[in-house]
């Protein structure tokens, strides 16, 4: 637990988009950036929100991300799109990649994208909103570094690549966007920035052993699948679908987003399928809402006040970081500030400070 302070969204968006701009990337695509990234900061994923920019912009200042491109499309069939990242941002190309799948949906029923020569896009429920904000169902799926052992392996070879998909409610939407790992690895280098503990069944050491430590979860160390060999099964359909369907990189040849040594070559394949395929958009929202009322009114096991339906903690959570701002740490702080130094720009405005909590 450490003290933290609290940045307000715009200033967080400004903030972040200035450094972009500074470091090379176009303003139009430094907002879309900026905007994906608070997102993930506003729902309560940190992991993947504006403490990233650190290490995409040293991806940048060593010459294996590219700020400026912008991807290309190329229409496969009227419904299939083929998507090249040259080596930009992934939030670029697999915000496009949606884009035009949601076009094809729009008057085909459903769209494919498939998004080669990617960069790692944070979280993919900022993909799901884009599809649900047109009204669309979407399946959004990456692959990522080398994280996971295939099961019954021990040096990690799959990665933790996340599984995400969406659907519009009446007006509680349904969004799973989850790793197939016990945790996301985010979450370690979360607890290593913030210096901090994590369970001991998340990750193993470099001797195989179960760790609390974050550093050696990551100096060597092997994430732990959700389920046994279903977490490193889907972890591999991942990489079916959006590394080796795509032309990207695959088979434990992605690169981490924290190695500036070599472009990372990301594969996405997305999907928007319209929900009013087989009957009207109301009907569908109806049966959603039945759904929804279903699943959080369903008998509770002992102990739980409240149960919940996928993607509602993560918009219980922006409702309330929209009135407080985004929690951060000092240290996190003084990272961002410490880029905002280098291309002479100011610093993380801070709404209020010396709030204590765990989240
Ligand atoms: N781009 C990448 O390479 C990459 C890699 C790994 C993870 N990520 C991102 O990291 C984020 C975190 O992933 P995670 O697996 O740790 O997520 P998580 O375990 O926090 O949540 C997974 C899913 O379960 C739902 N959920 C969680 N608690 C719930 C509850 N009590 N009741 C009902 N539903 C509940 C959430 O709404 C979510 O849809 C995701 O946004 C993911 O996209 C990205």
């Amino acid at each position: 637990m450490e003290d933290k302070v609290f940045v307000e969204s715009e200033e967080a968006r400004k903030f972040v988009a200035a450094i972009l701009e500074g470091n090379g990337v176009p303003r139009d695509n430094a907002t879309l950036i900026a905007r994906c990234l608070v997102a993930a900061d506003l729902r309560g994923i940190d992991t993947h929100g504006m403490n990233r920019i650190p290490s995409y912009m040293e991806r940048i200042r060593q010459g294996v991300l590219d700020p400026k491109a912008s991807p290309t499309i190329e229409h496969v069939t009227p419904v299939v799109a083929k998507v090249d990242g040259h080596n930009g941002f992934g939030f670029l190309a697999a915000h496009d990649g949606m884009a035009a799948a949601i076009d094809s949906a729009k008057t085909f029923g459903i769209g494919m994208a498939s998004v080669a020569h990617s960069n790692h896009f944070g979280m993919s429920a900022w993909i799901v909103q884009q599809a649900l904000d047109a009204n669309m169902m979407s399946l959004v799926f990456t692959n990522s570094s080398p994280a996971l052992p295939a099961w019954g392996g021990k040096s990690k070879l799959m990665g933790v690549s996340p599984i995400a998909c969406g659907a519009p409610g009446k007006d509680k939407p349904f969004i799973l966007d989850m790793a197939p790992s016990i945790a996301a690895r985010g979450k370690v280098y979360k607890a290593k920035r913030r210096g901090e503990k994590i369970p001991l069944d998340w990750a193993l050491d470099k001797e195989g052993r179960p760790t609390d430590d974050p550093e050696a979860a990551l100096d060597g160390g092997v994430m732990l699948p959700m389920g046994g060999p279903k977490g490193s099964a889907l972890s591999i359909m991942m990489d079916v679908f959006s590394g080796v369907l795509s032309g990207s990189a695959f088979a434990g040849h992605v690169t981490n987003p924290y190695d500036p040594s070599k472009p990372a070559d990301v594969g996405h394949f997305l999907v928007a399928i319209k929900p009013d395929l087989f009957m009207d958009l109301e009907h569908f929202k109806d049966r959603m809402q039945y759904l929804y009322d279903r699943v959080v009114g369903s008998d509770k096991a002992a102990g739980v006040g409240r149960i919940y339906f996928p993607g509602e903690l993560e918009i219980l959570t922006q409702v309330e970081r929209l009135k407080t701002g985004i929690p951060l740490v000092q240290a996190e702080v003084d990272s961002l500030n410490a880029e905002a130094e280098k291309i002479g720009t100011t610093g993380l405005i801070i709404k209020s400070a010396a709030a204590r909590s765990s989240k």
